[in-house]
């Protein structure tokens, strides 16, 4: 070994034994520390990923398992599990002595990055060029093979037709026909956890959230979601959508990364009782947190009322009604109208954050101008 030797008592063995993995700091640098079969490993704490505090993951045979999206490195050598040996985090001697766990912190091995080839969905996002673009979006739950009619995807029928009858292009998504994780909440982990592209996707080929965020950050100019009321509130399938959603909000948080740019949300919602103005209010707030704008009145709807227990009745309104067909249509149009207003004009502005989700308002080092 060359170099003096720096060897630090990061705690007892006996407390490093019982705990298996734990995060410790010596002279500044933080380490996982563990122990197994009484052989000691001491790694950096800081995941090859984005960071994630490797000490306190768990423990998978002889690999350090991370907590923020499990990728695995060796807790004594610091090579990335099996396959991925070249994705290495720091190793630092350690060794035992009189009952005591000493690390040499002046000894380390290199990190070393493996290239991962960065998700699709990374790339930078440019509007092609092309015909206005309308992604309409069902939340609507039910059995496809049996399908019954449901108010708000027949309103947004009438809002596609339309769209399509001005020129646009149009996507529809029904949610109920993908498969799609429940976000897994790596935001109540660490915010950097919550990555864009979503960590799900990244890690999970087979989730099929991607097509909707392919539609809203990079293909659409305009999106129309449509939502039944269950309970007074939007349908479960929107919620999960929205929570997938968080990733796009975070990357404003943490990256002051804006995905949605010059874009627009309407909104369609139908339901057999009221609640109308809080499940559009609600939809309207998250889509604002988004970064999407909204065309005069934004979104149409229709309830039967408390009073009424006659859905059958409610359907019939519903499929029947040319004024809210018409209400539809006209919804599709002034999405398109602001939407090519937009892309022609391209307002690409720098949005100050005071005031805005997740801006510290306390004077930090760098509004005093320091380093
Ligand atoms: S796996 Fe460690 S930060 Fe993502």
């Amino acid at each position: 070994m060359e170099g003096r030797e720096d060897w630090v008592d990061v705690g007892s063995l006996d407390e490093i034994r019982a705990a298996g993995l734990k995060p410790v700091t010596a002279r500044g640098t933080a380490l996982a520390v563990s122990c197994r079969g009484g052989a000691i490993g001491a790694v950096s704490n800081a995941c090859n990923h984005v960071g994630g505090p490797l000490g306190e993951g768990r423990l998978e045979g002889d690999y350090v398992v991370c907590p923020w999206h499990q990728w695995k490195f060796h807790r004594v050598t610091g090579a990335g599990e099996p396959g991925f040996e070249d994705d290495r985090v720091p190793a630092f001697p350690a060794k035992i002595a009189d009952g005591r766990v000493l690390v040499d912190v002046a000894h380390l091995t290199k990190r070393s990055k493996a290239p991962h080839p960065p998700h699709p969905l990374a790339r930078e996002i440019v509007r092609a060029p092309g015909p206005l673009r309308l992604a309409g979006i069902s939340t609507t739950a039910m059995d496809r093979a049996n399908p019954r009619f449901s108010g708000s995807d027949h309103l947004l029928g009438h809002a596609l037709k339309e769209a399509e009858s001005l020129g646009a292009q149009t996507r529809t998504i029904a949610l109920d026909e993908l498969k799609f994780r429940n976000c897994e909440g790596f935001y109540s982990k660490s915010a950097r956890a919550c990555t864009w592209p979503c960590s799900i996707t990244q890690m999970d080929s087979a989730d099929e959230m991607e097509r909707v965020y392919e539609a809203l950050v990079h293909w659409a100019d305009a999106v129309i979601v449509a939502t039944p009321i269950r309970w007074g509130a939007a349908s479960s399938l929107y919620f999960k959508m929205a929570e997938r959603l968080n990733c796009v909000q975070n990357a404003v948080t943490i990256k002051d990364r804006v995905l949605i740019r010059n874009k627009v949300a309407g909104f369609i919602v139908v339901g057999g009782q009221d609640n109308i103005q809080s499940v559009a209010g609600q939809m309207l707030g998250f889509f604002a947190e988004l970064g999407f704008l909204f065309p005069q009145f934004p979104y149409v709807a229709h309830s039967r009322g408390w009073s009424h227990e006659d859905m059958e009745r409610n359907v019939e309104i519903v499929r029947d009604s040319e004024e809210l067909a018409e209400g539809a249509r006209m919804l599709a149009k002034r999405c398109l109208d602001l939407a090519g207003r937009l892309v022609v004009a391209d307002p690409a502005t720098v949005i100050e954050r005071g005031g805005r989700k997740a801006h510290s308002v306390m004077p930090t080092a760098k509004s005093y101008g320091a380093d």
